[in-house]
């Protein structure tokens, strides 16, 4: 057997494991809201959505959809300031003043249950650059994001298949001139910021135009 076999075998081994291991031992937070739980992280939503839908021009990003993990980690990192409070991301402030709304646990858990159970919204990519060179940058992203971004919850690396492009593009952006993980307490952030150091200004467009195709797949896979 060759090596590259037997590593894929492994890999493939590995994963089902763990898979058996999540679905015996359970995540409670995986559970679906009761309509008691619904009903009170709608009335929590209903100031997110200011900013959290398409309703408005000066706009946050969609985030219908993100896994509770990721929107848990991110909003601690909002409440906690590790991000949202660097004067240079104007958009982060923005969303680091809706710190009021989530200042226990329990509001965090029970609105990244919600927005986790929101249907993704598909949007129409308006970013623009080569994504046959994308797709060759994107090798480096695949151990943490997935080959079809579709993210590792163990890496805290989160799935790229449901924001809009723009706000992708934005974000990259933003690692790449230390706008976001730059707080040394932000450690993911940090890890994210250093992965874009090969990668120039084209390059990010790029990736993105690449990156656009991965809520077909996202789609696709849903599917099967
Ligand atoms: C005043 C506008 C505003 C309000 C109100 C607001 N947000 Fe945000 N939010 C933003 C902006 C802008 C961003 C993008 C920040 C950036 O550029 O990094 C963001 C980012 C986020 C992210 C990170 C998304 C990601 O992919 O990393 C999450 C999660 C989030 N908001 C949740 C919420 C929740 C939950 C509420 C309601 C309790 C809320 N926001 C209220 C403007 C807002
Ligand atoms: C070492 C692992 C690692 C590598 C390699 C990596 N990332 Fe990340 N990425 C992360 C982590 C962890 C986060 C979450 C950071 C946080 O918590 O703020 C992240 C966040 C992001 C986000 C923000 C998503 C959002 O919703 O705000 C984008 C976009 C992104 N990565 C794209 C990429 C691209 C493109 C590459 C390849 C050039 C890449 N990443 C390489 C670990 C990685």
């Amino acid at each position: 057997m060759s090596v590259r076999k037997a590593r894929w075998i492994s890999r493939v081994a590995r994963r089902a494991a763990y898979l058996l291991l999540a679905a015996l031992v359970g995540c409670s937070s995986d559970r679906a809201l009761s309509p008691e739980q619904r009903a009170e992280a709608e009335v929590l939503f209903e100031s997110c959505l200011i900013c959290h839908s398409t309703q408005e021009m000066q706009r946050g990003p969609i985030i219908d959809g993100l896994p509770v993990w990721y929107t848990r980690l991110q909003l601690q990192k909002f409440r906690s300031g590790v991000r949202g409070q660097n004067a240079l991301n104007k958009s982060e402030q923005l969303m680091g003043a809706a710190r009021d709304k989530f200042e226990t646990d329990a509001e965090i858990e029970l609105l990244a249950r919600y927005i986790a159970e929101r249907p993704v919204q598909p949007y129409d990519p308006v970013v623009r650059g080569d994504a046959v060179r994308g797709e060759i940058l994107y090798t480096s992203c695949i151990p943490c994001h997935g080959a079809r971004g579709e993210g590792n919850e163990t890496l805290k690396s989160p799935p790229l298949n449901l924001q809009e492009d723009w706000y992708l593009l934005d974000q990259l952006r933003k690692f790449a001139s230390g706008k976001r993980g730059y707080h040394s307490d932000d450690f993911e952030g940090i890890q994210m910021a250093y992965a874009l150091a090969h990668i120039d200004a084209e390059g990010l467009k790029d990736l993105v135009a690449y990156m656009q195709g991965f809520q077909d797949k996202r789609e696709q896979d849903a599917d099967r």
